[in-house]
């Protein structure tokens, strides 16, 4: 397994693969990785003659206010993991690699980015859009691989894809979560001892929501409800938000039809967790 830090360097080695017949399979991670980023490689590694993994924590899609600085870097324990799900390549460029000099040139993808964590973070996915965008652009992989985990940034990479016609497909992977039901995530360890079987509220209150369009619930503002009368029990916990929205548009319907998605974030101390699920009304 090879660490690149350079663009030539990457674009270098594959090319040659891509010279030599070989797929390339991509997974964009911001380091600090669990067994969750691990399925994305294990989901790669079959579909694609190489896999190669970023580990790039992108200060575009943290605001001034977020966890930029003390985001956890842990490179050697990622290769380490990368390199036994099966991974030929990690990407872990410097700041001053990818940028160079300051950005003036932003991704943004209107409609999907706006509600949920769009309205509460308001400039995160055009940081996002804009990374992906360039990831795609140097390591140009035939398929890339993200987690459900994280819904609305799936649904906008998948948008972005197509609107720009990237000559990628955007794959989305099943959430890990740990014995309690909290989905996995890097920002877990911010978790005191005290908040952290409160995140386990997420989970339920979302299995709560699914139960209740599952009986034959189409009110939106009744799933919410619920989820959101669940939420209140995690009380070291500040809800931001805990709604149900079309799977496509991401946004809140009259009456709830097709396929649905309940999404919730909860700020827990230095804890930003998210989660979703979905489910799909028949008929
Ligand atoms: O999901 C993440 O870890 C990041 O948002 C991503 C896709 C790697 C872009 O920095």
């Amino acid at each position: 397994m090879k660490v690149l830090h350079t663009i030539a360097d990457v674009r270098t080695a594959l090319g040659a693969e891509r010279a030599a017949g070989r797929t390339v399979g991509f997974v964009p991670t911001m380091g600090a990785l669990h067994d969750g980023h691990k399925s994305l490689v294990e989901a790669s590694v079959p579909e694609n003659d190489v896999t190669i993994v970023s580990v790039f924590v992108n200060p575009l899609q943290f605001a001034p206010d977020e966890d930029l600085d003390a985001y956890p870097r842990t490179l050697d324990s990622d290769v380490a993991l990368v390199e036994g799900a099966g991974a030929a390549y990690v990407f872990a460029p410097s700041v001053n690699e990818m940028y160079p000099e300051p950005i003036e040139t932003t991704v943004t993808v209107a409609g999907v980015s706006e509600p949920l964590d769009g309205r509460s973070r308001p400039t995160h996915f055009a940081g996002v859009a804009t990374v992906v965008t360039k990831l795609f652009s140097i390591i140009g992989p035939c398929r890339a691989y993200f987690g459900q985990k994280d819904f609305q940034q799936l649904a906008i990479i998948k948008k972005m894809a197509l609107d720009l016609s990237l000559d990628v497909t955007v794959i989305g992977c099943p959430t890990h979560r740990e014995p309690d039901g909290l989905a996995m995530s890097s920002r877990n360890i911010y978790l005191s001892d005290e908040e952290r079987p409160q995140a386990a509220r997420l989970n339920e209150a979302l299995l709560l929501g699914i139960e209740a369009v599952d009986g034959g619930e189409t009110n939106p503002a009744a799933v919410q409800a619920i989820m959101k009368a669940h939420l209140a029990k995690a009380d070291l916990g500040t809800l931001d938000y805990a709604e149900v929205v079309d799977a496509k548009t991401l946004l809140t319907p009259d009456v709830l039809t097709g396929e649905v998605r309940m999404l919730v974030a909860v700020q827990f101390g230095k804890a930003r967790l998210i989660d979703n699920m979905g489910t799909t009304i028949e008929g």
